[in-house]
């Protein structure tokens, strides 16, 4: 019994010198903490979007914060899509979710057209969005873009201005940074050897060289009293709306792969021909037709293998609502918003609305602008 009495002494003692041990245990806590906040980001961003595949999570847990800016891009660019697609039968509502992940939606699991422009914007959005992030110091694991970049660049707004009244200086947007994440985040999504895969890794390169291609220049004055003797400049990422009109662009000359005449090699044909080639366009050049097919660069070009369907009726499996009870534009002739093309022949219906706005606006000195407020009635055509 004593016997028995002095082990559980023993042990007691054991195991309160054991407790030297919780110092280290300790430390690690502390470094817990201060790893709470990114914990805190991660379990709330990574754990309540939706459809985030397994690498896009592990990305997620590992760059919470960037990961952020990367939905915060989907986000924007799902804006940009519905903006363009406005008149549309397919309008881009359907990717705007509330989990803010636009690819759970199984649209963007086809080969259409639409889902190419998808792929691009997003995958431009992603860009955008962690390139300013960078530039604005909101992330750890990059700043700005330290590269100085040639004077003889040619930026859109650079045009104007001769060489020698500016130079760089500022922050410009880390595209570099912003490129290498769009690509971490979604081409993962694509480990595929499929056509599927191939052409959205495709489309996704389009969206990011789309925002490469559209940096812009902007500058700051120096000098007395707003005098402009010196400008430094910095490259910035381009507006949204840069974007989506380039790729809307693009959208409507897309081009349709043929899926079974679209081997492995031949694709990466597609995309490996160098634009060097095209330099000698002024020269006469033989071809058979064959040849002239494989040597087109498509390298901007947004490419889709499944034909649209008319998004004319509601299909739930898609995601598509169909176009009933959108409303349309009587006067319009124009191939997308027009009642005849909206209302895929079903016709339409007049509808009496009221329109409320601000109207007779005063201006009351000072400083305070005093409006009414005016009613119209409108009538307004809506497919059947
Ligand atoms: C897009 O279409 C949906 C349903 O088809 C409609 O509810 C929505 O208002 C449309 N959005 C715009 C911007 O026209
Ligand atoms: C994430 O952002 C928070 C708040 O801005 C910051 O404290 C933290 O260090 C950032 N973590 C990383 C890994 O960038
Ligand atoms: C309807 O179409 C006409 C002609 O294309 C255009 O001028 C007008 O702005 C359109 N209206 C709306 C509300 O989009």
């Amino acid at each position: 019994m004593v016997v028995y009495f002095y082990a559980l002494v023993l042990v007691f003692f054991v195991i309160i010198l054991g407790s030297g041990e919780l110092d280290a245990k300790n430390s690690k806590l502390a470094r817990h903490k201060a790893l709470s906040y990114d914990a805190y980001v991660a379990t709330k961003t990574c754990r309540t979007v939706p459809g985030l595949s397994k690498a896009q999570l592990e990305l997620c847990y590992r760059l919470p914060n960037a990961t952020v800016f990367a939905l915060q891009g989907l986000n924007q660019a799902v804006k940009e899509c519905q903006h363009q697609f406005q008149g549309h039968r397919w309008n881009c509502s359907s990717l705007q979710t509330r989990g803010r992940n636009p690819y759970i939606n199984s649209m963007l699991q086809r080969g259409y057209r639409e889902a190419a422009f998808a792929h691009a914007i997003t995958s431009a959005g992603i860009t955008i969005s962690i390139s300013r992030a960078c530039s604005s110091g909101q992330l750890n694991n990059c700043g700005c873009d330290s590269k100085t970049y040639k004077m003889k660049e040619t930026l859109s707004s650079a045009n104007s201005l001769s060489k020698t009244d500016w130079k760089w200086g500022g922050c410009s947007h880390n595209l570099h940074y912003g490129m290498k994440f769009s690509k971490m985040f979604l081409d993962s999504r694509e480990w595929s050897e499929d056509i599927q895969s191939k052409i959205n890794l495709h489309n996704n390169k389009v969206g990011r060289m789309a925002v490469s291609n559209n940096m812009q220049l902007k500058c700051t004055c120096h000098g007395v009293s707003g005098s402009c003797e010196l400008k430094t400049c910095w490259r910035a990422s381009p507006d949204f709306r840069v974007i989506g009109n380039t790729l809307k662009e693009k959208f409507q000359t897309a081009i349709m792969v043929d899926q079974t005449n679209l081997g492995k090699k031949k694709l990466r044909k597609f995309n490996m021909v160098k634009q060097r080639k095209r330099k000698n366009k002024n020269k006469p050049k033989q071809w058979t037709p064959r040849k002239n097919k494989h040597k087109r660069d498509l390298s901007h070009d947004l490419l889709y293998y499944e034909k649209s369907p008319s998004f004319c009726e509601s299909d739930p499996f898609l995601d598509v609502p169909g176009t009933t009870g959108r409303s349309c534009n009587r006067s319009s002739t124009g191939p997308d918003d027009s009642c005849a093309n909206l209302c895929c022949g079903r016709g339409y219906n007049l509808v009496k609305m009221r329109r409320v706005e601000s109207c007779r606006c005063k201006f009351v000195w000072c400083c305070r602008v005093d409006c009414e407020t005016c009613s119209y009635e409108e009538w307004i055509s809506v497919c059947k």
